[in-house]
């Protein structure tokens, strides 16, 4: 069935039921701000386009200002968009918007446990925890640096072996980035040919698009009447289940070897902590909670590195003159005979610029992940309930053009002083900030790093077809933008 019968399907659904529904009663939402006129039951959609939701926000702020009311279907969300209302909202003031808000595409799985869609005192909880034992494993440190280092080597020798013949390289990008987080959690990496790895892969990988997909969006507006619809966004739920029978196979495995004095990785210390805490009836440690955070590691750190780096190289296809600033960059401060590491970084202005500009124009989760506000607030003259919906368009920070010269351009300049030297902007607002700040992002700015300087040590990128000819738009179709596939050539150097 083609999309358009799908929606007037359910446009008659919705219709039926608010004519047989008795009306219920919702909150008081009289002072939220102002927004465009929603219909019952579809909200605002007949507004947007769903195809392209996130451009149809950007667009709705150009009537209705940095912060409107935007209905999808039936529920109120308050959308923020710009690096000034952002920072006000999530930096300033990071507790009150520190709740997470609404996933329907992961809520039947999760039920609101986890770190990712986890809100309240567990969630807070498990964050800590997982910040503390990434830091004892190195997270930040030498020796996850050493391990991305070698899982970096691993991927050159997998590439070396394409022979300079064109490929896509989505799956091998793929495989490096979770193998770091199969360090940090499961204590190993795996065989880029081993099949339960692989099955792992494209579980994340398929429910990676499907949330990005128009269905997906769909689920994501109408929750209570898409569960019922048959299509392909409830794969969602069950490649849920079958990415924690992996994990549950894992820690399995792990409460036979656990050894109290010596934890090998991040399952190791929670089986410990819920040992420590098993006297406590109200602990948050458990076997679920486990199995539920273990889930959101995978899933939140292995597509969005690979997907950073597949946008990256096809960056560089289209601006050859960037490669080349690189080579120079990479030939001066490490030349041609040992590892990239992380002591570089600092004397390699220019790559970090390109690094940052890459996320930055990639923009890989433009729609950041829906927040809500943890008590009734007063913001910007607008009184905003407890619990509501806040969607923080975090794309539009990173494209503001009061803190990028030219965001419509793929620029490192945007990253770099006058004297060539690498300067923040906080507008940069990739990994979100605030409580919600990814929790890997350190992780991921190593990853990043050390990929990529890695390829670029050994290799040149060679397109198929004439630079100009190579499309960067980022597909900002969803909750994540998924780089369409591509083939390139990779020549040694
Ligand atoms: C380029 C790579 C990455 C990007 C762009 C990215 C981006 C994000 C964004 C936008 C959020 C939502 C923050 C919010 O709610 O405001 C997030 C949350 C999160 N990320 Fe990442 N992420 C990346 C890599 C990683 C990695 C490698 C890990 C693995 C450890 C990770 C773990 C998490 C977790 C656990 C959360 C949930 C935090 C919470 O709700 O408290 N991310 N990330």
């Amino acid at each position: 069935m083609d999309f358009s019968g799908t929606l007037s399907i359910l446009l008659a659904i919705c219709i039926t039921c608010w004519l047989l529904l008795p009306t219920r009663r919702k909150k008081n939402w009289s002072h939220l701000p102002p927004g465009p006129t929603p219909v019952p039951l579809l909200g605002n959609m007949l507004q947007v386009e769903v195809k392209e939701l996130i451009k149809s926000l950007r667009k709705l702020s150009e009537t209705y200002g940095p912060i409107y009311t935007f209905h999808l279907g039936s529920r109120p969300c308050v959308v923020l968009s710009g690096y000034k209302v952002l920072k006000e909202a999530l930096i300033d003031k990071a507790e009150e918007f520190s709740g997470r808000g609404d996933f329907p595409a992961v809520q039947m799985w999760s039920h609101g446990n986890g770190i990712v869609y986890g809100t309240g005192e567990r969630w807070r909880q498990l964050r800590r925890f997982a910040i503390s034992t990434f830091k004892n494993f190195g997270m930040g440190k030498r020796s996850m640096e050493e391990r991305i280092k070698e899982e970096a080597q691993y991927l050159v020798s997998e590439f070396r072996k394409t022979e300079g013949k064109p490929f896509d390289p989505t799956f091998f990008l793929s495989c490096a980035g979770s193998n770091i987080i199969c360090t940090l959690v499961f204590g190993e990496r795996f065989e880029y040919t081993d099949e339960k790895f692989l099955t792992l892969l494209n579980l994340i990988n398929s429910n990676w698009k499907l949330m990005s997909s128009t269905w997906g969006q769909l689920l994501f507006t109408f929750p209570k009447i898409m569960r019922h619809v048959p299509g392909p966004h409830r794969q969602i739920y069950k490649n849920y289940l079958k990415l924690a029978a992996f994990v549950g196979e894992q820690l399995k495995m792990h409460q036979e070897l656990l050894d109290p004095n010596n934890p090998r990785d991040f399952i190791d210390c929670f089986l410990i902590k819920i040992q420590q805490e098993k006297n406590n009836p109200t602990t948050h440690f458990n076997d679920e909670t486990m199995s539920k955070t273990t889930v959101n590691l995978f899933f939140a750190g292995t597509e969005t590195v690979s997907s950073t780096l597949r946008y990256g190289l096809r960056i560089l296809l289209r601006h050859p003159e960037i490669e080349e600033k690189l080579h120079e960059e990479i030939d001066r401060v490490i030349g041609p005979h040992r590892s990239p590491c992380m002591e570089d970084r600092s004397r390699m202005p220019y790559t970090d610029a390109v690094l940052h500009e890459i996320q930055r124009f990639a923009d890989i989760v433009p729609m950041g992940v829906p927040h809500t506000v943890t008590r009734d607030i007063q913001f910007r003259g607008y009184t905003l309930p407890k619990d509501l919906n806040i969607i923080p368009l975090l794309c539009t920070a990173q494209a503001d053009p009061t803190q990028f010269k030219n965001p419509a351009c793929f620029d490192p300049a945007h990253f770099l002083d006058e004297n060539g030297r690498f300067r923040r902007n906080d507008a940069f607002m990739a990994f979100s900030a605030g409580k919600r700040v990814c929790l890997g992002e350190s992780l991921a700015l190593m990853e990043l790093f050390i990929f990529l300087t890695a390829i670029l040590q050994n290799f040149t990128l060679r397109a198929l077809v004439a630079p100009a000819e190579i499309d960067i738009t980022p597909e900002s179709s969803g909750l994540g933008s998924i780089p369409r596939p591509y083939q390139f050539c990779l020549l040694p150097r």
